[in-house]
């Protein structure tokens, strides 16, 4: 008699610590057991791959409503079909607020849409307007309803937050036990840099990242940690471009104060050159921060190893590069600023790491785990149910083929999204198979994905 409902037999199983052999059983989609010759109603053979945790990505933006009224194209449903194409089985995307209004005007219509997701999923809240209303009642409700991660931005034009309202937010974060995650960059110096570069008639995405060097997103790292510091609230922050940003957070790192931090497969592999492509195509690779220089990267991952950055996510953005809610909402032609940021990277994410870390020697397959599930689990209160491999966790698991070379295209990431920036790059380390609270949900490249068979997970 099989004692598993499932056994996926004779991989090499790799967690944030330990590499070894071992068959996984799983029962009612937690694994049961991890040791040799188990035997189950189903069987997944693994034997010559690795067996990773499934990847959290805990930055990404899915089907979110942006303030000028319009939703990204990527709905919870393709971009579950993506993240589970690339080896992702847990993602954390953003229901938004906006200036005027209480975070209950979207809420609800946000947690209604990703009930469609087919994969698990936390919440993220952006806060954009932290009334006395929003500090004192919407984010007590938000902790209670195991919503625990709280996004403000110091710049971008709909959303940005000054400090004296950004320190209310860390004060509230600090009585609930909130995590507060922080978009670094200076509003005031890229409006500045902006204005003088369309007076110019520079309207062209490279602008973009004239408009906001290093230096802005430096001084705003920089002001995030000292106001974080004086409340005495930890901060995370998101999508870290550059390893002098990064010094910039070790340094805090070093004199105690609790900041971690991400940087994104965008960093390490795009440049701001890619953003001089002609016909508007530059504009497939406008984010923000902006891809820096060749060479930045090596910072980047020096301040991997050191452990100063701790996770890496997508910051997903699903724009498209020709429909008419994508990069160009507002007309083929539109001046930088009226581009929409964010690029698509769900599915690449793994593979890109896997390649450009593990496989040119630059992280080992720990540390590979740790940046691309264990942490980003730990940080956002959802380990060890997700995050890792172990007896009572929840059976997500991507069977990962460590020698197989690809070659992205867009057909590959499975997403909603008309591109990817990621077009012809080659990676060598691929997902054959993911399989979701024990359910195998992709064998090579075949997605098989149920609406709403995600869960909410309560950030704990
Ligand atoms: O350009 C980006 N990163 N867009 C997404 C929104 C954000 O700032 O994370
Ligand atoms: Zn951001
Ligand atoms: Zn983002």
């Amino acid at each position: 008699m099989s004692e598993f409902d499932l056994v996926v037999r004779g991989g090499t199983v790799v967690t944030a610590s330990d590499v070894f052999k071992a068959d996984i059983g799983i029962i009612g989609g937690r694994i049961a057991a991890l040791g040799l010759d188990l035997t189950g109603q189903d069987v997944i053979e693994a034997e010559g791959k690795l067996v990773l945790p499934g990847g959290v990505d805990s930055h990404c933006h899915i089907e979110q409503l942006e303030a000028d009224g319009s939703i990204h194209e990527e709905t919870f449903e393709t971009a579950g079909i993506s993240a589970i194409a690339g080896g992702t089985t847990t993602v954390i995307p953003f229901s938004a607020q906006f200036k005027g209004e209480p975070i209950s005007a979207h809420l609800d219509d946000y947690r209604a849409r990703a009930g469609r997701s087919p994969i698990d999923y936390a919440l993220h809240q952006i806060i954009t307007d932290p009334t006395d209303c929003v500090l004192d009642k919407e984010i007590p409700q938000l902790i209670e309803a195991g919503i625990r991660s709280l996004k403000v931005f110091l710049t971008y034009d709909p959303l940005h937050i000054d400090d004296r309202q950004f320190l209310r937010v860390l004060e509230a974060a600090k009585q609930l036990g909130a995590t507060v995650c922080v978009h670094c960059e200076n509003y005031e110096a890229i409006r500045w840099r902006s204005e003088a570069l369309l007076a110019e008639g520079r309207i062209e995405p490279a602008s973009h990242a004239l408009t906001r060097p290093k230096v802005v997103e430096r001084e705003a790292t920089y002001r995030a940690i000292a106001l974080a510091e004086l409340v005495g609230q930890p901060i995370h922050i998101f999508h870290v471009s550059c390893g002098e940003v990064a010094e910039e957070i070790a340094r805090a790192q070093r004199r105690g104060v609790k900041v971690t931090a991400e940087t994104c497969p965008q960093y390490l592999v795009l440049t701001a050159a890619d953003m001089d492509r002609p016909n508007g195509e530059g504009a497939k690779f406008m984010c923000s921060p902006s891809p820096r220089d060749a060479g930045d990267a090596e910072g980047l991952w020096a301040a991997i190893r050191a452990g100063t950055l701790d996770v890496i996510s997508s910051d997903h953005c699903g724009y498209s590069f020709a429909g008419t809610r994508g990069k160009w909402i507002n007309g083929l032609g539109a001046d930088f600023t009226r581009i929409p940021n964010g690029i698509p990277g769900l599915a690449a994410r793994m593979a890109i790491i896997f390649s450009e870390g593990v496989v040119k020697g630059r992280i080992d397959l720990n540390h590979f785990v740790r940046l691309t599930a264990t942490n980003p689990a730990k940080r956002f209160g959802l380990y060890p149910r997700k995050g890792t491999i172990a007896p009572g966790t929840d059976a997500d698991l991507v069977i990962w083929d460590a020698e197989k070379r690809v070659t992205l295209t867009n057909s590959l990431m499975q997403h909603a999204i008309d591109y990817t920036p990621y077009e012809g790059f080659d990676v060598t380390g691929w997902p054959v198979a993911t399989i979701a609270r024990g359910r195998l949900v992709m064998t090579e490249g075949k997605v098989v994905a149920t609406p709403g068979s995600g869960s909410f997970l309560k950030a704990s």
